[in-house]
């Protein structure tokens, strides 16, 4: 049975007792020519830990305005670097396997499943009082390499059946949320629905999405269902389009029954595009009238065309996030936010453009050093702006 489906799922969270009780109402978005701790706060004097730390963290100012924080993570590192599994463990309210979610870790060979790496994370959160979210369950990239020689019109179905059986199955009642279906609207394809020409679609046909929604939910009627998608932030007239198609599928869903909760809006935004307005907006509304959650699911900020030196691109990113988040945390529906990682240390930004200049990118909260970068304090000032209901 289908009731309405709770604000939030997953397994209990003694330590946040009760987040997310009741909806937060609008705020104002905060000033954008601030500029962010370290240098506004600290006075001269160096930033002790206990300022980023335990009441100063992030999920301490998340929990205390009923919000989900968190990042990405990497199982390998949480068990090998211990500054950054305490990094994680103080940060974090929710967290979400990068990799080890995907086909291509989870199914090295035709029928051979290894959880290995995934169960460590959902381990991991248990220890340390953290929901976890699922990514994901159907995706065309990063899927293992007998994939495309195994997969066939006749047998595609039962694969992702049986896939998603195991995998949602396997950690049903512990998942806060699963990205049940990643990346398949492609806008300017030709494609009146807007569906992304995909494995899934060439073998499966054009009810793959619902399929695999009401399969995830079979599985785990627990886990919040999301679909998740990128580059539908800005008010380009090609993310507008893409909103759009989104909509199109999210009302189509809707509209037949599907089991879909929740909207996962990546954010993998950068230092010199115009900033987010209007457009998310009235996304982020309209998504609300169907009854939607929104997830901010993979924040980052690439600083890749950021000129001059550390200090200033730092506060040319942390600009961008206090943006974005005054705008998006300004809707009730947006309940969680999530940065594609915590640690400049450890981060996808520049894998495939790095720097012209060379150096490592700065995306993200907390710097290679794994000590707070201006951007830090504006993901928190936003959190503290948030007004509830
Ligand atoms: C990225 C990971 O961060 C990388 O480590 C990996 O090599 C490629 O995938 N959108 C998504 C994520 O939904 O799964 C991607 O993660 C980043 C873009």
């Amino acid at each position: 049975m289908t009731t309405r489906r709770g604000f939030l799922r997953g397994s209990a969270l003694s330590a946040a007792g009760g987040l997310l009780g009741s909806l937060p109402l609008a705020r104002a978005a905060a000033p954008l020519t601030r500029s962010f701790a370290p240098q506004r706060l600290l006075n001269g004097e160096a930033l002790q830990t206990q300022d980023f730390n335990g009441a100063g963290s992030l999920r301490a100012h998340a929990e205390a305005r009923r919000l989900l924080t968190g990042c990405a993570v990497i199982p390998g590192k949480l068990r090998d670097d211990p500054e950054y599994a305490s990094l994680v463990a103080a940060q974090a309210n929710i967290i979400v396997p990068e990799n080890a979610l995907k086909w291509e870790q989870l199914r090295p060979a035709v029928g051979l499943f290894n959880f290995t790496e995934a169960d460590a994370v959902v381990a991991f959160a248990a220890a340390h009082g953290q929901r976890v979210r699922g990514h994901t369950l159907c995706w065309h990239n990063q899927l293992p390499r007998w994939f495309a020689s195994t997969a066939t019109p006749e047998n595609a179905r039962q694969l992702l059946t049986e896939h998603i059986q195991r995998v949602a199955g396997r950690y049903a009642g512990r998942m806060h949320s699963w990205d049940v279906v990643n990346e398949a609207v492609d806008s300017e394809n030709g494609r009146s629905d807007g569906l992304r020409k995909t494995p899934w679609l060439a073998l499966l046909g054009d009810d793959y999405i619902e399929y695999a929604f009401k399969t995830a939910h079979a599985a785990d009627p627990q886990a919040l269902l999301t679909y998740n998608d990128f580059d539908i932030e800005l008010d380009t007239p090609e993310q507008a389009r893409k909103r759009a198609k989104i909509l199109q599928l999210v009302r189509k869903l809707k509209g037949r029954g599907t089991p879909i909760d929740a909207l996962g809006i990546q954010s993998h935004l950068g230092t010199t595009e115009a900033p987010a307005g209007a457009g998310l907006r009235s996304f982020v509304r309209e998504l609300r009238r169907l009854g939607l959650q929104v997830f901010i699911t993979e924040l980052d900020v690439n600083d890749r065309k950021a000129d001059g030196l550390v200090p200033d691109r730092d506060q040319a990113v942390a600009r961008v996030y206090a943006q974005y988040l005054g705008l998006m945390l300004a809707e009730p529906n947006v309940t969680a936010v999530l940065t594609w990682g915590i640690t400049d240390r450890y981060t996808w930004v520049g894998n495939k453009d790095p720097r012209p200049d060379g150096t490592p990118p700065r995306p993200l909260p907390f710097g290679p050093d794994y000590r707070p970068a201006p951007a830090f304090f504006a993901v928190r000032d936003s959190f503290d702006a948030r007004t509830l209901a």
